[in-house]
Parts: C-alpha cells; structure tokens; sequence
C-alpha cells in the first residue's frame, strides 16, 4: 500500500519525534572520523551508523525518520541485514540525500556564494530510491551573510533549484525536506542575529514563492530551516529566548499552516543550545506547524565521541545518543528542562 504525501510528512513530525541526519558526504564523514582518529572505510562507517540505527529505544521513541547517504541506502549491517530493514523494524522512516553538494555560484562572489546542485537525472535516480525504500528525500541550499552576500541571483538560484527538486519528489511519492540554510558557522560568520532574521525571511519568502510556481503541494513537505541566531564570530550573541522569539517570528510571517512539520538544523549550535532554543520555540506554543529537530551534529556529537570507533564503546554510545534523542524528544513537545541533562 504506498502512504500518501501527507501521511509520511505527519510521520516524520508526529509529536515528541523528530529526524536523525546522518547523510554526511564521504568528505564530511572523514572529518568526522578524523576527530576520533578512525579511519573512514566503507565498513567503519557502516559499523558507525549501524550502532546508531541499532539504538532501539532512541530509534522508536524519538527518531521518526533518518537521512541516509547514498552509500548507506546499499549497505547491509554487519548480519546481512539491509541498515533500510533494520531502521523500518525500528518505526523509523528512511530518507536520502539527493543534491551533490553546493558547488561555486559563477559571478563576483564565487569565492563565497554556492548554488546546489543535482538536478541532472534526478527523477530517475528518485525512482531507484524509492524502490530502495526512500519515502523522504533532503535537499540543502547554502546561503552565506558577508559583505555584498547574499546576492539576488544566489538567493533565486537555490530557491529555483529547492522548488524544482521538491516538485521531482512528490512526482516520486518521495515527502520533500526543503532546506535552505542561513550559515551561522564558517569564515563568514560575524553577523548579528538581525541581520540572519533578514536573510532567513528573504530566502523564505523566496523559497516559498517558487515552490508555488512549481506546483508543489505544502501538505506533502517538510520544512529545514536554519534558526535566527547570531553568526558564531559575532561578538554579540543573542539569548536563548531571543533566539526562539526570533526564528518563531519569522517563521509565522513565512511559513504558510499548510506546511505540516518543520525540522530544524543545528548548523554548528552546541549539542544543549540545539535542544533548548527547539523547547523553548515549542514552549511559545499557538503554533500552526510542528516545530522539531533534523539534526546532524547536534544528535550525534557525543555518541561520536564515545563510540571512538571501537566495539566495546558501542553501549555507551548508544546511550550517548539515545540521551540526546530523548532531550530533544522532550524538546520537540515543549518540555525539555536543563536538569534533565544532569540526571543522564
Ligand atoms: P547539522 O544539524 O549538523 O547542521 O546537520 C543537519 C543537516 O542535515 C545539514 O544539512
């Protein structure tokens, strides 16, 4: 029986869940590994994310729905078993990374603007992740705050390319992630958070806009925004509730009610502010939408960091992450309380 649009978007944002990224590229997941100094072979990454598809009671309680890497959509856990069977035994829907990656905006700014790219074969290569068992997909437009940046035409580059991509997706019976990121991290990196809550609704109102004149249906989509928060070499940085006060309102001025979920990156934000700016969003409440975590780092920083790439590590760092699963679980609802990280 194929779940409607709409149903799979609920999933992914039904109440207290939200979704694991775990869709690094080959070159992300190396600086990953690097941090633990394990090498990064097909089987270590295998072996790394099957440990944490494995976590059963994170992976059924919190985790709706995981972003995959191409790799990782083929690949077989250490028993034979598909990682695809052991995620869907576990409640969890999978999902795929679909762009191959920001590449340099041609123009003046092309040392600092990307457009996203993969557009070329990819109503075919949807169908094959379908069939693979995909029911979502994810898409990441890079938008970065310097001087002169961003430009009109890199703002309209991503949010075209975004509406053209999600339009292939629901064609697919594949539940579009729409996600385009205002960076908070890098070189470029000393704006304030007004600055980022200008950018965020200027690439909103533009994403939006096309993705109507592509068609795509809100219902059957879900939202990944970046929140509004200061850059991370900016001197001056906003508090917690500025944060929620500030990414909540650009959101409501953007985001129609149709739009069931939106999941949230953690875009380089500690593992703990990632949890308490979501909760206390969520603690607003009067909200039209679901307001939950996509994480990637966020999520799996600290289960990284206990695993070590070692097999006698994997129950601790199973805890790791069902620990940072369950916070944001209780985030998602509106409930998360900095005790509760104490009593891990
Ligand atoms: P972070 O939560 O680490 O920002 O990653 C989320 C993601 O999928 C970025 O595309």
């Amino acid at each position: 029986m194929t779940q409607s649009l709409e149903a799979i978007a609920q999933a992914m944002v039904a109440p207290g869940k939200g979704i694991l990224a775990a869709d690094e590229s080959s070159g992300t997941i190396k600086k990953r590994f690097d941090s633990i100094k394990v090498e990064s072979t097909a089987d270590s990454r295998r072996d790394y994310r099957e440990m944490l598809f494995r976590s059963t009671e994170a992976m059924k309680n919190h985790v709706s729905g995981v972003i995959l890497y191409d790799e990782t959509i083929r690949q077989k856990a250490k028993d034979g078993t598909p990682l695809v069977d052991v995620m869907n035994a576990a409640g969890s829907i999978p999902g795929i990374k679909v762009d191959t990656g920001a590449k340099p905006l041609v123009g003046a700014t092309s040392k600092i603007e990307t457009v996203t790219e993969g557009l070329d074969g990819l109503r075919e290569r949807l169908a094959e992740y379908h069939k693979l068992g995909a029911r979502f997909a994810k898409w990441r437009a890079v938008i970065t705050i310097a001087d002169g940046c961003p430009t009109h035409n890199c703002i309209h580059a991503n949010a075209h390319a975004l509406a053209r991509y999600a339009a292939l997706c629901q064609e697919a019976q594949i539940v579009p992630i729409v996600e385009p990121e205002v960076v908070m991290d890098g070189t470029h990196s000393t704006h304030d958070i007004d600055t980022c809550y200008n950018v965020t609704e200027w690439i909103l109102n533009e994403t939006f806009r096309e993705l109507y004149f592509a068609g795509v249906k809100l219902e059957g989509m879900v939202l990944k925004p970046n929140m509004v928060i200061a850059g991370q070499k900016c001197a001056k940085q906003a508090s917690a509730a500025e944060v929620a006060e500030k990414t909540v309102k650009v959101l409501k001025a953007c985001v129609p009610s149709a739009v069931p979920g939106i999941a949230f990156l953690s875009g380089g934000q500690s593992d703990q502010a990632a949890t308490e700016h979501l909760s206390l969003m969520n603690a607003i409440g009067n909200l039209p939408w679901k307001l939950t975590f996509s994480y990637g780092r966020a999520l799996q920083a600290a289960a990284l960091k206990a695993w070590g790439g070692k097999t006698e590590n994997v129950a601790a760092a199973q805890k790791a992450f069902a620990h940072r699963a369950r916070m944001n679980g209780l985030a998602a609802l509106g409930k998360w309380e900095a005790k509760l990280e104490k009593a891990a």
